[in-house]
């Protein structure tokens, strides 16, 4: 008979309430940003659960109530018991309310269900070995992945990580020509085109629905003169002549992340560069046991290495790669100087160069 360690147990139970009480937060929290309750929060608090439900736009006050009182029990808006009312503090809001806050977390709550979705056909997987195609897996993947990203971009590529590369600003700034390539529905790209606005960009990605969402993010902004997106596998592009070419958390994710590199070599120009930003992570899995290793390690489960795996080769690097396999699989390609140019705490930049 095994003996039971009692005080592990009660702290392992413990862990797993606290995760539990996460998972669960998972859909209140996803009807709030829908129905804009964490906005009217924002907007008319300190409020009670009734003017919150007229602030709303006139949503049902029992609904409301019950909903405040399980976003205050996840410690996610604040409850004054004295008063009764509810608020939001200006931290809560960075996370529920300001759209370009490095840390605003719709995308990752879009996400945590768009992996639920997706569960049938990946586990279907696991037993056939076979990949889950980017897209098939749930219907709004893709826009829950762009969402997920945008914060990270919005404060990080034109402030820091572009930057860190030798020689790129000014090749922007005079008018470079870029591609962005796995660009997805085209944040990344847009962002440097509304900063750069003498150069010129193309986005490639091989999932159509997110080139069309692209386009019109494109043109939404006011940037389709100089921004085009266009449905392509990364080793097939046959573009040339770029100066720089990017590709955002999605090397990883290519079944043939090798061709790609190969590709990336023969798209640039001799002195040109390609970034490539992936999600930070130590190269042993034990140096990725920690709360970013976590998420990064369930998503790409879930998520990367299906993806990965439906493609031609099904490298399957996963999401937890590390920058030596990362640094191995860019020198295949040929490139002959790569360093890390850039650690952030969710995301590395690499920079890979031709010697002259
Ligand atoms: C995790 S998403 C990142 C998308 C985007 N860069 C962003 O950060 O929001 C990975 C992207 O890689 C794209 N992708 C995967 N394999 C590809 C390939 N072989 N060629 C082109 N795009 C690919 C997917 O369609 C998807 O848009």
């Amino acid at each position: 008979m095994v003996q039971l360690d009692e005080d592990k147990l009660h702290s392992f139970v413990g862990k797993m309430l606290g995760d539990l009480g996460g998972a669960f937060s998972v859909p209140t929290v996803r009807v709030g940003l829908r129905l804009g309750l964490f906005d009217a929060l924002h907007r008319v608090g300190p409020v009670t659960p009734a003017d919150l439900a007229v602030a709303a736009g006139g949503l049902n006050e029992r609904y409301v109530r019950e909903w405040a009182l399980a976003q205050a029990a996840n410690g996610y808006i604040d409850y004054d018991s004295g008063s009764q009312m509810f608020t939001l503090s200006p931290e809560q809001a960075m996370v529920f309310v300001n759209k370009d806050s490095p840390v605003y977390l719709e995308g990752a709550f879009d996400l945590v269900a768009a992996m639920i979705e997706g569960e049938p056909k990946v586990e279907r997987a696991f037993r056939t070995g076979a990949g889950v195609r980017w897209g098939d897996s749930a219907g709004c993947l893709f826009c829950a992945t762009g969402a997920f990203f945008r914060p990270g971009y919005v404060n990080n590529i034109v402030q820091t990580w572009l930057p860190a590369l030798q020689g790129v600003e000014e090749k922007l700034e005079a008018g470079a020509k870029v591609a962005d390539v796995g660009c997805g529905v085209g944040f990344s790209t847009i962002l440097m085109a509304q900063a750069y606005p003498n150069a010129s960009f193309i986005g490639y990605d091989f999932h159509e629905p997110s080139i069309e969402e692209a386009n019109s993010h494109a043109k939404a902004h006011g940037v389709g003169d100089r921004v085009r997106f266009v449905a392509a596998t990364a080793k097939d592009i046959r573009d040339t002549d770029f100066d720089l070419v990017t590709s955002f958390d999605c090397l990883h994710d290519m079944g043939d992340p090798r061709g790609c590199a190969d590709n990336m070599r023969r798209m640039l120009k001799k002195d040109g560069t390609w970034m490539i930003v992936e999600p930070i992570a130590g190269d042993r899995p034990e140096d990725n046991m920690n709360p970013v290793g976590r998420l990064y390690y369930n998503a790409s489960t879930m998520i990367c290495v299906p993806t990965s795996l439906d493609q031609e080769v099904g490298e399957g690097l996963g999401a937890q790669a590390g920058e030596a396999k990362l640094t191995e699989v860019i020198r295949s390609g040929g490139f002959d100087q790569v360093r890390r140019a850039f650690t952030g705490p969710f995301n590395m930049v690499l920079e890979a160069r031709l010697s002259a």
